[in-house]
C-alpha cells in the first residue's frame, strides 16, 4: 500500500527545535511531499534544509498554510497564541511546542510511548509536553504501570538550549568572559549561568514560589497519566551545559521494587536505554544523550532508609525526545492510527 505523503509546515525552522524537526523528518523517512520553513520577518528569505534540499524560509503568516496538512510548532507562545486555533479550524493539525495549549482539557497532550490513546479525542490541536517531562514520565510509566507510584520526587539539571538559541550562546559569551577575567554580563537568566546552577531561571509563581517549570512538571505528569492523586514534587535547575537534561528521580513505589526489578522493566521499554554497569563505573551523562532519542536511565538504588523508595538518573536530549522527535513521533502514530 502507497503512504499518503503529507505538505508539512515547520514554524520556527530556523530556532533550536525547529532544526532539530527538519533532521529528524529526514532521519526518519516521514512520508512527505513538501515541507514550508517558517519564521519570523527577521529569517524571510534564508535558507534551511530538509531531506537534503534547500528550502526557503518565509514569515508565519495564516496565508502561508495554504495546502499544509500538519504543522509542527516551535515558534514560542506568541506564534501559537495567534494562529494555531485558526489553523485547526481550516483543518490543518497543529502538534504544538509552546506551553500555550498544554492544559487546556480539550487538547491531548502526548508521549506517544505512554499515551497514545489521547490522540483519538484531538480537535486539531495536540500538545507535546515540556521537555523536562517527557523524559521523567517515560521513564518512571513501566514502574506506574507494573507497581504503582504513590509519591515522585524530582530534581533537574537542566541545560541552557531549553531556553533557546540564544541562551548557547549567552553561556558561551559568558564562558569566554569567565575565562579571561573580564566581568561577566548575564543577558539571558537573571544571573551568571557560566560555572553556576541557577534555581529560578524561570518566571516564579508569587503564590506558590514554584518556578513556571516546576508547575509545568507537576500539572503535566498529572494529566497525561490522568491521575491527580498522584504526588509530584519538582525542583527544577538551570545549569551550564549546552544540550540535554538530566534529572535526579526518587520514587516512593505502592509494593517494594528491588533494584533488579526495575531494572528488568526498563530493559525492554520503548524509548528508554539502561545505561547501568557500576563495575565499569557506566552511567548516562549529557554527552551520551546528545543528537539522539534515547531516554537513559541510570545509578538505580533502592532507598537504604525507606522499603518503597528508588532512586535512579535519568537523562535525555531535550531538543530531540524532549521536543522535535516526539513532534515527530505524534504525526507518525496519527498516521498509523489513521487519525489523518
Ligand atoms: N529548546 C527546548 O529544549 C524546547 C523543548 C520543548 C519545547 N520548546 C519550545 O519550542 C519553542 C521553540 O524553542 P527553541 O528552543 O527552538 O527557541 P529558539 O532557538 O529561540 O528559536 C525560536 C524560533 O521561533 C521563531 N519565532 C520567534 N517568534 C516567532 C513568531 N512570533 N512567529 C513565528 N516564529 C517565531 C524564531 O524565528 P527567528 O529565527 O526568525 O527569530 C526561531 O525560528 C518554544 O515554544 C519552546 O518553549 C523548546
Amino acid at each position: 500500500m502507497k503512504t499518503k505523503t503529507l505538505n508539512l509546515a515547520v514554524v520556527g525552522a530556523t530556532g533550536l527545535v525547529g532544526q532539530e524537526m527538519l533532521r529528524v523528518l529526514t532521519e526518519r523517512n516521514f512520508p512527505l511531499n513538501r515541507v514550508l520553513p517558517l519564521a519570523t520577518a527577521r529569517s524571510k528569505g534564508g535558507h534551511v534544509s530538509c531531506h537534503g534540499t534547500q528550502l526557503t524560509v518565509e514569515e508565519t503568516e495564516l496565508a502561508a498554510f495554504k495546502g499544509i496538512d500538519i504543522a509542527l510548532f516551535a515558534g514560542g507562545d506568541k506564534s501559537s497564541q495567534l494562529l494555531a486555533k485558526d489553523l485547526a479550524k481550516q483543518g490543518v493539525l497543529v502538534i504544538d511546542n509552546s506551553s500555550t495549549f498544554r492544559m487546556e482539557p480539550e487538547v491531548p497532550l502526548v508521549i506517544p510511548e505512554v499515551n497514545p490513546d489521547a490522540l483519538k479525542k484531538h480537535k486539531g490541536i495536540i500538545a507535546n509536553p515540556n521537555c523536562s517531562t517527557i523524559q521523567m514520565v517515560l521513564a518512571m510509566k513501566p514502574i506506574y504501570d507494573q507497581v504503582g507510584i504513590e509519591h515522585l520526587i524530582v530534581s533537574t539539571y537542566q541545560s541552557v538550549s531549553g531556553t533557546g538559541k540564544d541562551a548557547v550562546e549567552a553561556l558561551k559569551e559568558e564562558t569566554r568572559q569567565a575565562l579571561s577575567g573580564a566581568p561577566v554580563t548575564p543577558k539571558i537568566y537573571p544571573q551568571q549561568i557560566a560555572f553556576n546552577c541557577l534555581p529560578q531561571a524561570w518566571s516564579l509563581d508569587f503564590e506558590t514560589f514554584y518556578t513556571e517549570e516546576e508547575l509545568k512538571m507537576v500539572r503535566e505528569t498529572k494529566k497525561i497519566l490522568s491521575d491527580n492523586e498522584l504526588k509530584v514534587s519538582v525542583t527544577a535547575v538551570r545549569v551550564p551545559v549546552y544540550r540535554g537534561h538530566g534529572e535526579s528521580v526518587y520514587l516512593l513505589t505502592r509494593k517494594k521494587l528491588m533494584r533488579n526489578e526495575a531494572l528488568n522493566l526498563w530493559e525492554n521499554f520503548p524509548g528508554i536505554k539502561l545505561m547501568e554497569d557500576p563495575e565499569n563505573r557506566k552511567y548516562p551523562t549529557q554527552l551520551d544523550a546528545e543528537g539522539n532519542d534515547w531516554v537513559y536511565v541510570g545509578h538505580v538504588r533502592e532507598d537504604l532508609d525507606h522499603s518503597h523508595g528508588l532512586f535512579f538518573w535519568v537523562v535525555s536530549d531535550n531538543l530531540r525526545k524532549g521536543a522535535a522527535t516526539n513532534a515527530v513521533q505524534i504525526a507518525e502514530k496519527m498516521i498509523e492510527l489513521n487519525l489523518l
